[in-house]
């Protein structure tokens, strides 16, 4: 609640609990008069107790709309809580009460909301087991918030997607399966000035947060959880998204820990935690051939545990536009399969992927400060495309060896690569490259 809410609703009862006090005086004050101005009465006047009510006036309680957090379904009594707090006309909190587990189904809360609303989710949120739920209805979506201005989520509590009967059924886990999509367990979609902080994520059928055409966001203190093997279980998908700050936030899952796609812009992830899963990545990008533009994405001190990669930019082949204006500093890997890596020939699907005569160009990506282990000899990988070679790639204080002391020393591969080197990096650049020119840096630059 904004601090002048709180002012106002306490002065109007302090002034009428004045003047109920004092009734012989209450008609002499006009409409405008503050009582305790100058008043001797107000010490008396114990206003902390006071507060709670003032509070109270604008938190509406999920329980209040007959949610039970029990075995019941509980998912008409948040649409018609949603319906009271997004209509009210001052700023609002939709509590969802502590030390209780509520049941929804697949769920919209739809702005525009007549004042500013925060979601505080004290207790525990779990998806519906039961996959019929869905039928009819968007698989990509659990809950979804959407077309809501300055919107907070928070509270401290868990939100469990409940997602191992749509694992099972994943082409991935059940190659006879088709291939379809699971619901993603929030997805925040056209929201501007949005912060979701302070909450776990659990088990989610598919990605366990989306934002999607987004801007002006704060992620922040989120831990997210599903296990290793769980398939497409994202930590924190963003596509389409401007201005977003992720901080401080500890994943674990079964796909990549972030991962920021077309349309994102100004993207900085500060303080990550990920392991297990696949790391941190941009992309995929470019796939059946459209066209991905992502530039100004900053990873600033990281800690990757246990994951495939490490930071991946990852194209299809066949894509247009671009991924540019990239840094990756301050990282710390262990056990790291692909530390660091461009693939341009990324092909997630049963049918074997040809090479094309375009891609999504990368260009202008800054490693700095990375340092620790790989489990694959290949530490360093610039797998880029024939048709739009990485340009601008910049090494900076890199030192990965391998996990495995026993084996000889890590390598770094390149193929269709332009990069520099600052400072001290190891493993040293490719063996197989192509002396071409110096840069404006006064350093090599290697070309295949
Ligand atoms: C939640 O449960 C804990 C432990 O049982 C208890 O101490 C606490 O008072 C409960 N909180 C609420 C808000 O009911
Ligand atoms: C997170 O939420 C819990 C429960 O509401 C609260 O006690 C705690 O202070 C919150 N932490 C932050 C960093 O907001
Ligand atoms: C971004 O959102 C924050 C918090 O919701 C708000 O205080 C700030 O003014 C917004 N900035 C812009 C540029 O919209
Ligand atoms: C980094 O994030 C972790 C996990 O949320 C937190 O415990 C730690 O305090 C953060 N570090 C800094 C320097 O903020
Ligand atoms: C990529 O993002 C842009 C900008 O938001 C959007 O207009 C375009 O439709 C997106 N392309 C695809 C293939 O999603
Ligand atoms: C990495 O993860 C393993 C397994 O969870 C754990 O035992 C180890 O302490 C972690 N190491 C670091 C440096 O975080
Ligand atoms: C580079 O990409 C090609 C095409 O996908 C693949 O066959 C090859 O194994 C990759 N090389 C490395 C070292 O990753």
């Amino acid at each position: 609640m904004a601090p002048k809410t709180i002012i106002l609703l306490l002065s109007l009862l302090t002034r009428s609990l004045l003047i109920e006090a004092k009734p012989e005086d209450s008609k002499a004050f006009p409409a405008y008069y503050y009582p305790y101005e100058g008043e001797e009465t107000l010490p008396l006047l114990d206003i902390e107790s006071f507060l709670p009510a003032a509070l109270d006036a604008t938190v509406i309680d999920v329980d209040d709309y007959g949610a039970e957090g029990g075995a019941a379904d509980d998912t008409t009594a948040f649409e018609q809580a949603w319906e009271a707090a997004c209509s009210s006309a001052r700023p609002v909190t939709l509590m969802v009460r502590k030390n209780a587990s509520y049941h929804l189904k697949p769920v919209t809360f739809s702005g525009p909301c007549e004042s500013d609303v925060s979601v505080m989710i004290e207790g525990t949120i779990q998806a519906s087991s039961d996959r019929a739920d869905w039928k009819g209805k968007n698989r990509r979506l659990w809950i979804l918030f959407s077309n809501i201005e300055n919107l907070r989520v928070g509270g401290g509590g868990i939100v469990d997607g409940n997602g191992r009967t749509w694992w099972q059924k994943s082409c991935k886990i059940d190659k006879s399966q088709p291939c379809k999509d699971a619901p993603t367990t929030l997805t925040f979609r056209s929201c501007n000035g949005l912060t979701v902080e302070n909450l776990s994520l659990k088990d989610s059928p598919q990605v366990h947060i989306k934002f999607d055409n987004c801007n002006n966001v704060t992620a922040t203190t989120l831990n997210i959880a599903a296990p290793e093997k769980s398939p497409n279980t994202d930590g924190i998908h963003v596509t389409e998204t401007q201005n977003m700050q992720i901080n401080d936030c500890v994943i674990g899952t079964g796909d990549d820990c972030i991962s920021i796609v077309n349309g994102s812009h100004g993207v900085k992830a500060n303080n990550i935690s990920c392991g297990p899963g696949h790391g941190i990545s941009i992309g995929s990008l470019g796939e059946k051939n459209s066209k991905a533009q992502v530039s100004d994405v900053t990873v600033d001190t990281a800690h990757l545990n246990g994951t495939t990669n490490g930071v991946r930019i990852k194209t299809w082949q066949g894509g247009k536009g671009y991924a540019k204006n990239i840094l990756f500093q301050n990282i710390d890997m262990v056990d790291v399969q692909n530390p660091i890596i461009i693939d341009q020939n990324y092909c997630d699907k049963k049918t074997k992927c040809t090479p094309q005569k375009s891609n999504v160009q990368i260009s202008n990506v800054h490693y700095k400060n990375i340092k620790g282990s790989s489990t694959s000899k290949i530490a360093i990988n610039f797998n880029c495309s024939k048709s739009s070679p990485c340009r601008g790639i910049i090494l900076d204080n890199i030192n990965l060896i391998l996990s495995d002391e026993d084996t000889d020393g890590a390598q770094s591969f390149c193929r269709n690569v332009e990069w520099i080197k600052k400072g001290v990096v190891v493993p040293p650049p490719c063996k197989q490259t192509i002396k071409s020119d110096t840069d404006e840096y006064g350093e090599l630059m290697y070309v295949i």
